[in-house]
């Protein structure tokens, strides 16, 4: 496996975006387009809808992209109707899931607490967590940044107490940077993630990758990647369209 921070991670998050024959399309194009223009220096890896996992783990793209799920449920099975236990990510063929999207806080209403166990659930069936984590633009407003990043982080360490540096990851995703078009700054994001390694070296951990997330496009991502202690980009919108995608897959390697 990869040290952390040597090689960059660049993922693609589709949201509720794709059913699985959508995502063979998808596969297909971006196969193809890296064949034509390989992305040499990131790794990469995509979150689709939990129905399209199976589709993007048994296509030959996964030689050269990992595959996670967006979330998963607590408990490995039961009465919980809808839902997805890591244990079945795994089956699908998932290596990864997120944890604690934005979206999963703030529209599925999941607590820290929640997210933690969700951290516990991935650790249990061999799923890699990404950890999301991210202030409002109101927390912001009012100072609270590093508060509202602190106790996020400071939820999911205990579940991480013996995970190795580069079984997991964060992403910083301010929220109001989320598909809004505006993204941070550089320098908004090298002040978040230093202050999530900050945070880490508190607690005598190992700093895991850090990816940015927020209106990452072909256009800013170059300069993203390039900023101190970015590790990678999680990205929402722009991975949905393969071209868009190997573009941002290609923005860290030299020109
Ligand atoms: P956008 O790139 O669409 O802003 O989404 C970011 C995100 O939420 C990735 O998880």
């Amino acid at each position: 496996m990869t040290p952390p921070a040597t090689r960059p991670l660049v993922a693609g998050n589709w949201k509720m975006h794709k059913g699985p024959r959508e995502a063979s399309v998808f596969c297909d194009a971006f196969a193809a387009a890296l064949e034509a223009e390989p992305a040499g220096s990131a790794d990469l890896l995509l979150f689709p809808s939990a129905v399209a996992l199976g589709a993007v783990a048994r296509h030959p793209i996964v030689e050269r992209v990992g595959v996670g799920a967006q979330t998963v449920h607590p408990e490995p099975s039961g009465a919980f109707t809808g839902e997805l236990s890591a244990e079945m990510a795994v089956d699908a063929g998932a290596t990864w899931a997120l944890a604690g999207h934005s979206e999963r806080r703030h529209v599925f209403g999941e607590s820290d607490a929640d997210v933690a166990a969700r951290v516990r659930a991935c650790l249990r069936a061999g799923l890699r967590p990404m950890v999301c984590v991210g202030e409002t633009l109101e927390e912001r407003r009012r100072g609270h940044l590093e508060g509202v990043l602190r106790r996020q982080l400071e939820a999911v360490l205990p579940p991480l107490d013996d995970t190795a540096a580069d079984a997991w990851a964060i992403a910083y995703e301010p929220v109001w940077a989320i598909g809004t078009g505006e993204t941070a700054s550089p320098d908004d994001a090298r002040e978040a993630h230093l202050l999530l390694r900050r945070v880490l070296g508190d607690h005598g951990r190992a700093v895991p990758r850090i990816l940015y997330g927020g209106s990452v496009k072909p256009d800013n991502a170059g300069e993203l990647l390039a900023t101190e202690a970015v590790d990678g980009v999680l990205v929402g919108g722009a991975s949905l369209d393969p071209a868009s995608f190997r573009a941002i897959a290609g923005a860290s390697d030299p020109r």
